[in-house]
């Protein structure tokens, strides 16, 4: 796969179909993940792939209770779904969470289907900075494999049971970073086109001067000259 197209396409998917995904697929992602730049080389990563439909059942059992934790923060107003950036359009926000929430819903409903989790562990994340690439690069690499999926946090609400569920040594200091649910998605892939534009949230020498170029469409698949338009 072109690496725009993955780039472009790697969006979010939450309606999965139950195949299974093969080894030798996980095996590529994990490989590509593994590649990921990290502090120093120290690779402080661990993967749990979970695909043991009793233990699915159960993490599911657990989802659901974390969620239902994360949107009562988000109705009393906390948590880091509330506010988008600012200067954000807030209807289109509430438009997003709208959407994510449907989605969200059918994730939870249907997460005894999900074939595949994968449990991503580190030891001092420096705040997730030394673990998202290679969570990226896991969900690249996926996306090149035809594999989606999302990556959730919610479970951080559970951390006890996550680590007394999957036998983790806690006391080598190892913390989940996040759990990404995989399979072949329903859906269709498409462009992540609800994003601001590049010259709304980037500048020049100083913060709010403008960027120098404007960018109204995404640049990818077939950009049109007028997408890239040198600001006057
Ligand atoms: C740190 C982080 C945590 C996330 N947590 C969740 C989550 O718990 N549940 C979920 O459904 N999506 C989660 N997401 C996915 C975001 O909701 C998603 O990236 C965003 O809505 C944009 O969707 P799109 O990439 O499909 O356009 C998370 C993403 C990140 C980067």
């Amino acid at each position: 796969m072109e690496i725009h197209e993955a780039l472009y396409t790697t969006r979010m998917m939450r309606r999965l179909r139950p195949d299974p995904v093969p080894l030798d697929v996980q095996a590529r992602i994990l490989d590509a993940a593994v590649r990921a730049p990290n502090g120093g080389n120290t690779q402080r990563w661990h993967f749990v792939a979970v695909d043991d439909p009793q233990l699915i059942h159960e993490f599911g059992e657990l989802f659901r209770e974390a969620r239902g934790l994360e949107y009562e923060k988000f109705r009393t107003g906390q948590g880091p779904m509330v506010v988008p950036g600012p200067g954000a359009d807030l209807t289109a926000h509430a438009e997003t969470m709208r959407r994510i929430k449907g989605s969200g819903n059918y994730l939870a409903d249907h997460f005894d289907e999900v074939p595949l989790l994968l449990f991503v562990f580190s030891i001092d994340d420096l705040g997730g900075a030394n673990i998202y690439p290679a969570i990226w690069s896991a969900l690249l690499a996926a996306r090149a494999e035809g594999v989606g999926g999302v990556m959730t946090m919610v479970l951080n609400n559970f951390r006890d049971k996550v680590n007394e569920m999957l036998g983790v040594p806690v006391e080598e200091g190892w913390k989940m970073s996040a759990m990404l649910t995989l399979g072949y998605p329903l859906g269709k892939w498409g462009v992540a086109a609800n994003r601001r534009p590049v010259h709304e949230v980037s500048s020049r020498n100083g913060w709010g001067k403008p960027f120098g170029v404007e960018v109204p469409q995404p640049l990818w698949p077939t950009p049109e000259p007028a997408d890239l338009a040198a600001a006057g």
